[in-house]
């Protein structure tokens, strides 16, 4: 037996030992009581109808008579005068009986009373009833009942509440063995499920066990076991392509080390060979520095630092430090935004949103295009919309566009070589901003991000 069912077994015996005594106590001693009551008052009853023979016919032969019928019955009878003396006895009396009778006695009701009633430790209970001859008292009545007779009916009672209880407490112990066996089967199932869980086995296998709390924890572990499942699965997968992206960059700078090792080398060639490692090693670095804040994302360990920023002079100051890089290009870049825009932004945070957004734009656009940041106000809300006449973005790829590692060209090419982190980043960190963002793409024409946040008072 488990520990569990022993605990509930064990507690529901206690309850029921405690109810089962309390109840069989009350049950014996109201039975034996009113036993003992019934007896006495027989006994009594008895010794009324000998006054009323007595009282008939007041002579020695009636006497004899009382006797000889007491002689035969399971009573005695003791007739007295009334200062005690010995008239009669059914049988030959003795010290206990002596005893009673010299009890000392006030006036006695006309009906009787009890002279002795504790069956437990006399020999004998007994009433008495006295009689009267013209209107003058004569003397008493004496009835005796030998208490071995109650006795022997009360052990007899007593056997009979054992064996009761002994009875009662087996079905007990079987419906406690039965009930806690249906109890805790399924928590002990539930168990087995977490320990499995534990160990790394999502295959949990659970019945359905109904609408009770017992069936809501065992729901709740099946969730559990396909979170932890999918989540296994997700970062199997995360591992694989972090060590694809980390595996392009380092052929390259192997390769391009390797010649360049060689003395026969042109200066000028192992000078840009050098430069392709440069290259690789600083995106290498990037794409680190971008994981490590990814991680930290899902961690919830990222403090976004948030106050309130001017979002136009903001954009204004991000867009000056973009410039050049638009320029070299051949690009523009344009920003529209007048009024006076509150919102409560972690600056930091929020440059790396726009940065990443403008690099794309910058990368998958072909030289002379625009691109242009507008800030629109609707209900309460900011809307930013970062727009670019790049290459846009098939419609296929959209769904994909905020996942980690998703890029349009798999092919993964030197000069188009992001990697796939930057929508992904922006996403997470909007999202931790409460904002949210959006896409619309045509292939061939241009790419619009619209971001919208709430806007302070
Ligand atoms: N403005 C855009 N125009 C066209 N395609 C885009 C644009 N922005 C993103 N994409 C496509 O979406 C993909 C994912 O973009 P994302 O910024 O996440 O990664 P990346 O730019 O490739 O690499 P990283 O930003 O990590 O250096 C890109 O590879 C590109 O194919
Ligand atoms: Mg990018």
């Amino acid at each position: 037996m488990n520990k569990i069912s022993l605990k509930f077994g064990l507690w529901f015996l206690g309850a029921m030992l405690i109810l089962e005594m309390s109840l069989f106590f009350f049950l014996h001693t109201s039975i034996v009581d009113s036993r003992i009551e019934e007896e006495l008052a027989a006994l009594q009853a008895r010794g009324n109808s000998h006054r009323d023979v007595l009282e008939d016919s007041y002579k020695e032969e009636t006497f004899h008579h009382i006797a000889v019928m007491e002689a035969k019955a399971d009573t005695e009878v003791i007739i007295t005068d009334q200062n005690q003396n010995i008239i009669i006895t059914s049988s030959k009396f003795d010290n206990e009986e002596q005893k009673i009778i010299t009890k000392e006695i006030g006036k006695v009701p006309r009906d009787g009373e009890i002279m002795e009633n504790r069956w437990k430790s006399e020999k004998y209970i007994s009433t008495i009833t006295p009689f009267k001859i013209n209107q003058n008292q004569k003397g008493y009545v004496y009835m005796f009942r030998s208490t071995d007779q109650i006795q022997s009916l009360i052990s007899r009672l007593n056997h009979h509440f054992i064996t009761g209880a002994i009875m009662i407490l087996t079905l007990i112990i079987i419906t406690i063995l039965f009930l806690s066996k249906a109890l805790t089967k399924p928590l002990i199932r539930m168990k087995l499920a977490t320990e499995k869980l534990s160990k790394g086995d999502f295959s949990v296998n659970l019945p359905d066990m109904g609408d009770d709390e017992l069936g809501e924890l065992s729901r709740s572990i099946k969730i559990l076991a396909e979170d932890l499942k999918h989540l296994k699965e997700e970062r199997n997968e995360f591992l694989a392509s972090i060590s694809h992206e980390l595996r392009t960059p380092l052929t390259y700078i192997k390769g391009y080390a390797d010649v360049s090792r060689r003395k026969d080398i042109d200066e000028t060639i192992r000078d840009q060979y050098l430069s392709i490692i440069f290259e690789e090693t600083k995106k290498l670095s990037d794409m680190m520095k971008d994981l490590f804040d990814l991680a930290k994302l899902d961690k919830n360990t990222f403090v976004i630092d948030r106050m309130e920023v001017e979002l136009c002079s903001f954009l204004n100051s991000i867009c000056e430090k973009m410039l050049p890089a638009f320029t070299e290009k051949g690009m523009e870049l344009a920003v529209e935004c007048k009024k006076n825009v509150n919102v409560l932004i972690d600056p930091m945070r929020f440059e790396q949103v726009i940065f990443n957004l403008l690099d794309n734009a910058i990368k998958y656009s072909e030289p002379h295009a625009k691109t242009s940041i507008s800030v629109k106000r609707d209900k309460g809300m900011v809307l930013l919309i970062i727009k670019d006449e790049g290459r846009g973005i098939p419609k296929g790829d959209l769904p994909y566009i905020f996942d980690r590692f998703y890029r349009v060209d798999k092919s993964r090419s030197r000069d188009t070589g992001g990697s796939g982190l930057g929508l992904s980043i922006v996403k997470e960190l909007l999202e931790a901003h409460e904002g949210t963002i959006e896409i619309k793409s045509e292939q061939g024409k241009g790419t619009a991000f619209f971001i919208s946040l709430k806007e302070l008072p």
